[in-house]
């Protein structure tokens, strides 16, 4: 095998692949970087100027590298840098099983899997496969089993290398990672990619582990975070019920330097395409090793999820009906600087709203209201209706309910929007943005997820 890594093929171009091949090209001008989709649309908008993918700071990245040492390719045409490539990450989906064994908890390989059938087809050389995916623990073996049956005799190193960057600040996280991770079994390989890695980020962030450990770390490490978000709505509904402030709790637990600031704002509940997900395939793990206590133990967390977008919803429902039956909705993405909703708490709540017979106003800044209207339950499509603009989306509302932390949502002229909504209307503010002494100057009823009552 080479020891260093000059040519890099990333199968997947979607939130992480693209972004992610993006950094190594600009921060590594040594090495060409190829990433191909089956998607021929996303390969198309990755070579436009309007981005698949919005983050801060990737367009000029793309602008910068793209034609330099950065290209992007469909399927079809990528076969001969297959065969090129030192190193092949694979950075597809792998989302929950719709059906078969484990439907509903298990994640779903078969991208992955047709990712290595394509690889053993046509990689020739010695080459590094890298699972940048996140992947059930032990999935490394089926990626070598399906590369080992190949017919060109190419020879594989399987590493995990996780992807730890968060939607939103996705370029900064990729800039200035607080670790990146590489599983491996060969040492070579390892250290071959620690080397396009240390193009910029410290050797002492590169954090070395065996393939099982990685692959796990990076599920392990997402159920924390979710866990730590379900923890803080928990205690939300109790400072509800007792006058106490979850902020103020949030702020008070996490000065202890153990427990740490981060990851602790009620919300609507946590959101993205990930969260859910790794939290089932965790749970399905549990399961197929026969461990019910830890399996039960992660369930709660996304449990407490559900209840935390249920009741939010019940509570702008029940409001809303005492007046015009009008809720204005603000924000749709899961959560601010991103146009992605997989799983955005939006999805839910509008659901259950509209089975409620609220009719909707939805306004969301990045959201391509085609695309979000498809995820809404509402046959005649008559409950809802999309407005570019705030003033717009409120006029008549009886409830405004804010479900992302838009830095525009937090900055509104709540006077101003006094003149446009329905009498007696209330906010809901679910991200805890609103300055709720200007609001209430303003004449609305304000609630804050975790301080205090609902308005009646
Ligand atoms: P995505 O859906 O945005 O992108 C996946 C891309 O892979 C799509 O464009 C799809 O067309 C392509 N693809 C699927 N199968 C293919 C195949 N056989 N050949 C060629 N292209 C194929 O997904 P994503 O959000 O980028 O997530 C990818 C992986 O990274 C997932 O495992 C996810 O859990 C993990 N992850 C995601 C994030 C995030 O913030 N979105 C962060 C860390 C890790
Ligand atoms: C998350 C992790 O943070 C990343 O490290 C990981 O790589 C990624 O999942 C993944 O594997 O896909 P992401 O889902 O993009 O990143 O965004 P987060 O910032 O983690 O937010 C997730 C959800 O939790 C959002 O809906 C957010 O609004 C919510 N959240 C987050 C809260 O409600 N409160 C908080 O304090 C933090």
């Amino acid at each position: 095998m080479k020891g260093r890594i000059r040519d890099i093929v990333c199968i997947g171009a979607g939130y992480v692949g693209g972004p992610t091949m993006a950094v190594i090209a600009d921060r590594c001008p040594d090495i060409s970087v190829t990433v191909i989709d089956m998607n021929e649309a996303r390969i198309a908008a990755w070579n436009s100027d309007a981005l698949p993918v919005y983050e801060l700071g990737l367009a000029e990245i793309v602008r910068r590298t793209r034609g330099r040492n950065l290209r992007f390719i469909p399927q079809a045409e990528g076969a001969a840098s297959i065969a090129q490539a030192d190193a092949i990450f694979i950075s597809v989906n792998t989302p929950t099983k719709t059906q078969g064994e484990g439907a509903g908890k298990a994640s779903d390989l078969s991208y992955v899997e047709s990712c290595a059938r394509y690889i053993a087809e046509h990689a020739t050389g010695p080459t590094i496969v890298i699972e940048k995916s996140t992947m059930p623990v032990r999935a490394a073996d089926t990626i070598k089993r399906i590369l080992s049956s190949g017919k060109n005799g190419g020879s594989f190193h399987v590493l995990s290398n996780p992807e730890f960057l968060a939607e939103g600040t996705a370029i900064r996280d990729l800039e200035k990672p607080d670790r990146v991770l590489i599983g491996g079994e060969n040492v070579t390989a390892i250290e071959a990619l620690a080397a396009v890695y240390r193009h910029w980020v410290p050797d002492a962030a590169i954090l070395r582990t065996g393939l099982w450990s990685a692959e796990l770390s990076k599920l392990a490490a997402n159920a924390f975070l979710a866990q730590r978000v379900s923890s803080i709505n928990a205690i939300s509904a109790l400072c509800e019920a007792t006058e106490a402030d979850v902020d103020e709790v949030a702020g008070v637990c996490g000065a202890d330097t153990r427990i740490g600031l981060k990851f602790l704002k009620a919300s609507i509940g946590f959101g993205g395409s990930c969260f859910k997900k790794d939290l089932l395939s965790l749970i399905y793990l549990c399961e197929f090793y026969q461990l019910s206590g830890p399996a039960a133990y992660w369930q709660g967390v996304l449990d407490i999820n559900e209840w935390q977008k249920r009741r939010i919803a019940a509570m702008a429902a029940e409001y809303a009906k005492l007046g015009g039956g009008v809720v204005a909705i603000l924000g749709l993405a899961f959560k601010k600087n991103t146009n992605d909703f997989r799983e955005s708490p939006a999805i839910d709540i509008c659901n259950q709203l509209l089975a409620a017979g609220i009719r909707l106003r939805l306004q969301d800044e990045r959201v391509d209201a085609g695309d979000f209207a498809k995820t809404l339950v509402d046959e005649r499509k008559a409950g809802f209706a999309f407005f570019p603009d705030i003033g717009q989306a409120v006029s008549g509302a009886g409830a405004i309910l804010i479900l992302t932390e838009w830095d525009a949502y937090a900055a509104l002229d709540w006077t101003a929007l006094a003149r446009l909504t329905a009498k007696d209307a209330a906010i809901f503010d679910g991200r805890g943005i609103v300055r709720r002494a200007a609001a209430q100057a303003a004449g609305f009823k304000v609630f804050t997820v975790g301080k205090g009552q609902a308005p009646n």
